[in-house]
């Protein structure tokens, strides 16, 4: 049953500013039954309280072997190649007890403490690429800043060595570039990253370092360690959903500041003295506002269920629209307008329940160090193009820009 009435979603226009059709969903309904572009049926729930319920809810599986269409859907749920390569076991595809295991194992290693003492990494990341582009007064800081600075930061932390990075950064370029296009290339790249950690892992064990995936192989929890089967989807997954991500935070959270003057001001004198209150809020504001993450991935019904008064029939699919719930009036006070100093918020840019996101503080450190760095290094940085020029991406999952061209005439050397 879908809602004729509704206004068409997954065009150009829709991806260039979602938020009139989700009000309109959130209004008029809130859980709707849609096709995909792939031609998969799905539920898309947009309040907040339901999204919150929906993401903690255990009759939802993450395990597509739940999908009544499986057969049709064969690739076209999860991340393209992952099934070829081998990565299934991975985070997001599993339900507890795989789940629990899998996670505490993880956090063991990918603890906030390593992510704290990362932080002057990131800062120096961040500013060698700004002085990559300083000279020429333009950027466009998609290509040259924010698609990066997550793929070295992941790739450092992991422990992958620096003459092997640029693999990395080829093989993520297709992924992005390709999400929701040609699968051909993504699977190639998935396959040749996942041969890759499989031989790093390898070499590690015989000389294990102070590295993320030192510390995955050393994990143990009651005796219990990864295999390198689990090592390298884990090593796979933390690259894979702590990079497109991140780049879009940068992305639409500086898109968003250079929109909104009297917002981006109030950011940029704060920061140049040397406070962190209000680049904490702001960064958690622009996850709320145009976050990374417009759709949680996938989830399938175990059971007959309802949630917000629709039956949810066993096998459908069901996805959990983080960018509708996080605008909703119900929950946020003038959930359209950008508000860098909001306190009350409790955005679901994150996810919620057992599979919230594992890399928020890296994502936390590495937004808030680029906004910070690049607002005080380029003060009069501005967007170079007409905003109706800009393109988004087009992929189900996530939103981010294509290209951001900006200008500046001023540049600042690094403080200290
Ligand atoms: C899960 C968002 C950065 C690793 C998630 C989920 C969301 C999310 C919404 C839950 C998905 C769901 O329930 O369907 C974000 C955003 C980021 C970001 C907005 C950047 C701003 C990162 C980083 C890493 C990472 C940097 C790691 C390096 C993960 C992992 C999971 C996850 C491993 C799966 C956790 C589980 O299933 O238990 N993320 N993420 N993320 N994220 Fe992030």
């Amino acid at each position: 049953m879908t809602d004729a009435s509704a206004p068409a979603l997954f065009t150009w226009e829709f991806a260039a500013d979602p938020y009139p059709a989700y009000a309109w969903l959130r209004e008029h309904a809130p859980v709707h039954r849609t096709t995909l572009p792939s031609g998969v049926e799905a539920w898309l729930v947009t309040r907040y309280p339901d999204a919150r319920q929906a993401l903690a809810d255990a009759r939802l599986s993450k395990n597509p072997v739940h999908h009544s269409e499986r057969a049709h859907a064969k690739g076209k749920v999860g991340i393209p190649g992952e099934r070829s390569a081998d990565l299934m076991t991975h985070l997001l595809n599993i339900d507890p007890p795989d789940h629990t295991r899998l996670r505490r194992l993880v956090s063991k290693a990918f603890t906030p403490r390593r992510v704290a003492e990362f932080a002057p990494r990131v800062t120096e990341l961040t500013n060698r690429l700004i002085d990559s582009f300083a000279a020429r007064g333009e950027a466009d800081l998609i290509h040259e800043f924010a698609f990066p600075l997550p793929i070295y930061a992941i790739c450092d932390l992991l422990g992958v060595p620096a003459e092997d990075q640029d693999d990395f950064r080829d093989w993520a370029g297709m992924m992005i570039r390709h999400g929701g296009g040609p699968r051909g290339g993504v699977a190639r790249s998935v396959k040749k990253m996942r041969a890759y950690l499989l031989e790093l892992i390898h070499r590690k064990r015989a000389q294990l370092g102070d590295d993320l995936i030192s510390a995955l192989i050393r994990a143990s929890d009651h005796g219990e360690h990864l295999t390198e089967n689990e090592a390298a989807a884990m090593a796979f997954i933390l690259l894979f959903a702590g990079f497109e991500t991140t780049v879009n935070l940068i992305g639409n959270g500086t898109y968003a500041l250079l929109r909104d003057p009297g917002q981006r001001r109030l950011l940029q004198d704060s920061v140049g003295r040397g406070e962190t209150d209000l680049l904490a809020t702001a960064v958690e504001e622009l996850l709320r506002y145009d976050g990374p993450v417009e759709l949680a991935t996938w989830r399938f019904a175990t059971e007959p269920l309802t949630i917000g008064g629709r039956s949810i029939g066993t096998g459908d699919p069901v996805l959990v629209v983080l960018a509708a719930a996080d605008r909703d009036p119900e929950r946020f006070a003038g959930p359209d307008t950008l508000d860098l100093a909001r306190r009350d918020n409790p955005h679901l840019g994150f996810g919620h329940g057992i599979h919230y996101c594992l890399g928020a503080p890296l994502a936390r450190l590495e937004g808030q160090t680029a906004l910070a760095t690049l607002l005080t290094r380029l003060p009069d940085l501005q967007l170079a193009v007409d905003p109706e020029e800009l393109r988004w991406r087009g992929g189900l999952i996530m939103r981010g820009l294509r290209t951001l061209p900006v200008s500046f005439t001023a540049v600042r050397d690094v403080a200290n």
